[in-house]
């Protein structure tokens, strides 16, 4: 499908309120997105794994706007009224007008809640995009009479990814593409597609443990990040070697070999990383903890040959990644060893999920 037709063609009902709430997860890029064109057009197809406890909760109210009115947009982030934070959805709002043009109709609250803490450096733009842009389908489902499942989640998964690139992921379970490339039939730039065929099983119940290792705002936006692409000395190489990782991790899916999908999720990791420090401004988000992470788990994956890998997103917290046979074994040894890196000893435990669930209200 191309961009017009993610226009909407017409209303069929025109309810006077409408209220609707979706529950969306978070994800974790195996292959990583860094890099892109105009809102969120990426250089490189991505390939993550959609988590479940890390999640956003957003419910939307519209009221019919009478004509005259000006239109209002309340935005409430956990409980209390937060403008601010309502800075990035009204401006998501103004970028998906051309595909929703009913949303201007009505006044929109919109009541927010992430099930991680805010200052936890967990990115929130994945699952918070994500939701609002299902609350939005939700909105243009009733307005349009009923979509079939598929055309639904693929416009969720095209708005979500004008929010923000990474959320286009987070519209379905276990494990997601995003970007063109020729070894995924379906994918696209536009937005994400479920990778379900040929998925070896020990991958649908993997562990995505999160080590928050260091509270507070990161010191560079994603905008900015991507942007260091643009005048990269190493991104051409990068882009093709991302290319080639989706090919190697499609067969490695497929097999179950859960060495090989480590090895390289840890070496995507270190790459993004790398291509930021190596960038025309260079900057570091890793701490000193970050590096003890790493080498700790290294080190224990040596020792005793636990599968036990990890992965980083642009920030300080690692992601231990590891397969569910070896959950007990993991997860005591990041109670002995690792949470001693960890800001105020915390780490959330998540692990690969089904997507977004609509809410009952
Ligand atoms: C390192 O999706 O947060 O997490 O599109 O500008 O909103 P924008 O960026 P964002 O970038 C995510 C980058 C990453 C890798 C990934 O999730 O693929």
């Amino acid at each position: 499908m191309e961009t017009p037709d993610f226009v909407f063609k017409g209303i069929q009902n025109s309810p006077e309120h409408v209220k609707t709430a979706w529950q969306s997860p978070s994800n974790i890029a195996i292959v990583k997105y860094w890099g892109k064109i105009g809102d969120q057009i990426p250089a490189n197809a991505s390939l993550s794994l959609t988590l479940d406890a890390c999640h956003t909760r957003t419910e939307v109210s519209c009221r019919k706007r009478e004509s005259g009115e000006k239109q209002q947009i309340n935005f409430f982030f956990e409980g209390k009224e937060a403008p601010e934070f309502g800075q990035k959805s009204f401006s998501f709002i103004q970028k998906i007008r051309g595909f929703q043009p009913f949303l201007q109709d009505y006044h929109l609250t919109i009541k927010t809640e992430n099930s991680f803490p805010h200052s936890s450096g967990i990115a929130s733009s994945a699952s918070g995009m994500s939701a609002l842009a299902l609350c939005f389908m939700s909105l243009e489902d009733e307005l349009a009479g009923g979509y079939d499942d598929e055309f639904f989640f693929r416009k969720a998964s095209f708005l979500a990814r004008i929010g923000s690139g990474s959320a286009s992921r987070s519209i379905y379970g276990k494990t997601t593409v995003w970007g063109e490339h020729h070894d995924f039939i379906q994918s696209s730039n536009l937005y994400a597609v479920p990778h379900r065929e040929n998925v070896h099983p020990v991958f649908d119940s993997f562990n995505d443990v999160i080590l928050l290792i260091h509270e507070g705002s990161k010191s560079i936006s994603s905008t900015a990040g991507h942007a260091a692409l643009n005048h990269h000395p190493f991104a051409e190489s990068r882009y093709r070697e991302a290319g080639v990782n989706m090919g190697l991790l499609k067969n490695i899916l497929a097999a179950g070999d859960v060495a090989a999908f480590g090895e390289l999720a840890e070496r995507e990791a270190l790459m993004l990383h790398a291509l930021m420090m190596a960038g025309p401004q260079p900057f570091i988000l890793m701490k000193p903890n970050t590096l003890a992470v790493i080498t700790a788990v290294q080190e224990f994956r040596k020792q005793t040959q636990t599968p036990v890998y990890f992965t980083l997103d642009a920030g300080a917290n690692v992601h231990i990644l590891f397969p569910d046979e070896v959950r007990e074994k993991v997860l005591n040894f990041i109670e002995g060893e690792l949470v001693v890196y960890c800001e105020n000893k915390q780490y959330i435990c998540d692990r690969v999920g089904n997507g977004p669930v609509k809410q009952q209200l």
